[in-house]
């Protein structure tokens, strides 16, 4: 009898009901007609008279304990029925904060998303990078400008060290593990040794495009770039290539599209040409491809390279590129994101 009063006493304390339902069930399993205390005391006629007065005072407490605890879940459930019962459910939610996305990120993914219909995957590589990744194997000649302590950060006292000037290096970096057919887009950020200024920075991102399979030709580089510029500006938009020089590419060009502010026109952000250069291409030099193992006669590819932050001073008419680090609220605000 003792052990069943303490199993019983211990039982209750540990009762927990979430509803009035659950609180009935247990006033009856405890002291409904063939509630377990109520047994205990049909049961009490058994017990030995030397002991009659003793357990009769326990299994009266063990009652008084179940009421009392029935009592408090009761009220419990009472005060949290009544917390619930003055909300009006019907109000509208409070409003949920969106932050907004940094318009370089927003570029960024619009770029990843064009590039990944036409098959494109993505490659990263490391910003801390060697002479051979960032320079030599892309066919810069020894004594070319671009190596020169005004444009790259050098690792203290180790000339071979350095801060990537361009993506460009990640297109190395693939073909030397991967065999054609490739085809990969290089986001990243890149570092050059700069005044910082409106129209130049010390860090900035960039996006070098690769694609290297048997039989590539300038068509099918100048067909994809026209697809990705009326993918991110709209049909309208129109392209024109220039030539220009690359170390890694042979024939290289510039490409400008149509002025997205006067419409081809001329106006002060196009200098009064009509045209916006966005980005360097060409055809993959042979000697850059013989560098990563890739045998220039059967293979040919085409590159491209932008800088993302100029792409996103076009599409939002952003005027100087300091604003993209200075993370000023009132600019990124603007770029309310719609997920
Ligand atoms: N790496 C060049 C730069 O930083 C951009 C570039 C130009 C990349 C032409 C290319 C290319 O892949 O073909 O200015």
């Amino acid at each position: 009898m003792r052990s069943k009063i303490s199993e019983i006493r211990e039982k209750i304390e540990k009762y927990q009901v979430s509803n009035l339902k659950e609180l009935e069930e247990m006033r009856v399993a405890l002291l409904g007609k063939k509630g377990q205390i109520t047994q205990l005391f049909s049961e009490f006629r058994y017990v030995a008279d030397n002991e009659k007065k003793e357990i009769g005072k326990l299994v009266n407490n063990l009652k008084n304990t179940a009421i009392d605890k029935i009592a408090s879940l009761k009220e419990n459930l009472e005060v949290s029925d009544e917390k619930f019962s003055n909300l009006d459910l019907s109000l509208p939610g409070y409003p949920f904060k969106f932050g907004s996305r940094h318009p370089i990120s927003l570029v960024k993914e619009e770029l990843y998303d064009i590039f990944k219909t036409l098959g494109f995957s993505i490659a990263e590589g490391p910003e801390i990078e060697d002479d051979w990744h960032v320079f030599s194997s892309l066919n810069f000649a020894e004594e070319h400008p671009a190596r020169d302590m005004q444009d790259t950060f050098f690792i203290e006292n180790k000339p071979d060290i350095l801060l990537r000037t361009h993506t460009s290096s990640v297109q190395v970096r693939v073909m030397e593990k991967q065999k054609p057919p490739i085809r990969v887009i290089c986001p990243g950020r890149v570092f050059r040794n700069e005044a910082i200024s409106a129209r130049a920075h010390c860090i900035f991102h960039q996006i070098e495009g690769l694609y290297v399979d048997e039989n590539v030709s300038f068509s099918d580089l100048k067909q994809t770039l026209l697809f990705f510029a009326q993918e991110l500006f709209g049909d309208e938009i129109k392209i024109r290539l220039r030539p220009s020089y690359f170390p890694f590419t042979e024939p290289s060009a510039e490409m400008d599209v149509s002025c997205n502010l006067c419409g081809g026109k001329g106006c002060a952000v196009c200098k009064h040409t009509g045209w916006l250069e966005i980005l360097g291409c060409g055809m993959v030099d042979k000697n850059v491809l013989e560098n990563c193992n890739i045998d220039s006669k059967k293979y040919s590819g085409y590159a491209f390279g932008m800088g993302i932050e100029r792409i996103a001073m076009i599409k939002y008419q952003i005027k100087d590129l300091r604003l993209y680090f200075e993370n000023d609220y009132r600019f990124l605000n603007q770029f309310k994101s719609v997920l």
